[in-house]
């Protein structure tokens, strides 16, 4: 088992939604410091900002900027990489998804690797499986990946694969199945199902589903994510790619029923035809994950929506309250 006790952690994208719950983790730990690296493009300095924690630093910089992060991660026990550009953002910028999923996760393996890093947990996607040939997806499903994202994290787990069988840099990589909870994104360019759901509901709109809804994902809680990638830190597992899921499968419909009886809501959802989805199909095998790292999923689905759905509340109250402080100066 690896010693958090005064380690020396960076935390890269850790003003992101799953990075900043890391960082909440980390620091129930005997570390010695956190140090979160993040240019801020999504993330948000008030994902941190509960916390009153001297251990805690925030330095702002890019993966691209390969002096800043060597600085960085230099002297570091074990480093997290979570900066990413997301689906979306690859489908509209694939050149900038090269530079940041691809070269910027080579530039923090190499930066790991010369200062000496003892494990680096990469966050990976079920992205890679793309849709799902059999369920529940084990770790050895095909890359059904059809998507420039899903290539960017095959690419990503590939170096780590190639850098462990040349340089001996341990790693774990996790493939997220569709991760939900507090500080996800709301207001930005790019936002999840649940989100794009409560928004209609917010604002007294039938939530859409497209098809009949029959489409089913694996929902699972970022506290769950977070403490997945402790437990890879703390194992002794190296050079392997978990899932991590809750092996529970929900249909958009199921869900949209769900998030309408914990508003409240009375609304009926409204059916369009089908568009464009990446994957239709997907919930991961668990067994795995079990085994090498201990960890399995403790949140369930009916648990962990009420804590988004009253996260997002108090958010907008924050965020309405410091528009009308700025309004009245
Ligand atoms: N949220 C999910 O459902 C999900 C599912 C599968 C995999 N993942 C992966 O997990 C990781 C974290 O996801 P998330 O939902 O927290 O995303 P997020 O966008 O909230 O967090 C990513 C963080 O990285 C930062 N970042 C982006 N580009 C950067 C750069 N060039 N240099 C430094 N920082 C940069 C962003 O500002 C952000 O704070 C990502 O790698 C993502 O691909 C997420």
């Amino acid at each position: 088992m690896n010693s958090l006790e005064n380690a020396k952690i960076v935390v890269i994208g850790g003003a992101g939604f799953v990075g900043s719950h890391i960082v909440d983790q980390l620091l129930l730990e005997p570390v010695s410091s956190v140090v979160v690296y993040d240019n801020f493009v999504r993330g948000a300095r008030s994902n941190l900002k509960h916390i009153q924690d001297s251990r805690l630093e925030v330095v702002e910089g890019s993966i691209c900027d390969r002096a800043t992060l060597q600085e960085t991660i230099s002297g570091a026990d074990y480093v997290f990489l979570l900066a990413a550009l997301w689906l979306y953002e690859c489908v509209h910028e694939p050149r900038s998804a090269v530079e940041v999923n691809v070269v910027g996760t080579f530039n923090v393996i190499e930066a790991a690797k010369e200062a000496g890093v003892k494990k680096v947990i990469y966050s990976s996607s079920a992205s890679v499986y793309g849709d799902a040939l059999f369920t529940p997806m084990t770790e050895d499903h095909p890359f059904n990946n059809r998507t420039f994202y899903g290539a960017t994290k095959i690419a990503g787990e590939q170096f780590f694969r190639a850098f462990y069988e040349q340089h001996k840099l341990d790693y774990v990589g996790l493939r997220y199945m569709n991760v939900y909870g507090p500080r996800m994104d709301y207001r930005g360019t790019y936002v999840s199902v649940i989100m794009k759901v409560l928004d209609r509901i917010d604002k007294g709109l039938a939530p859409v589903i497209f098809g009949d809804g029959s489409q089913s994902y694996d929902f699972v809680h970022v506290s769950d994510v977070a403490r997945a990638n402790i437990l890879a830190l703390k194992s002794n597992a190296t050079d392997v790619n978990l899932n991590v899921g809750s092996g529970t499968k929900t249909s958009i419909k199921e869900l949209v029923s769900m998030l309408l009886d914990i508003t409240g809501s009375s609304l009926q959802p409204e059916y369009k035809p089908e568009e464009q989805m990446f994957v239709t199909h997907r919930v991961g095998a668990t067994e795995n994950a079990a085994e090498t790292i201990g960890f399995e999923a403790s949140v369930a689905l009916e648990m962990g929506l009420p804590t988004v759905v009253e996260w997002r509340e108090r958010d907008q109250e924050s965020v309405n309250a410091a528009r009308e402080a700025a309004a009245a100066q």
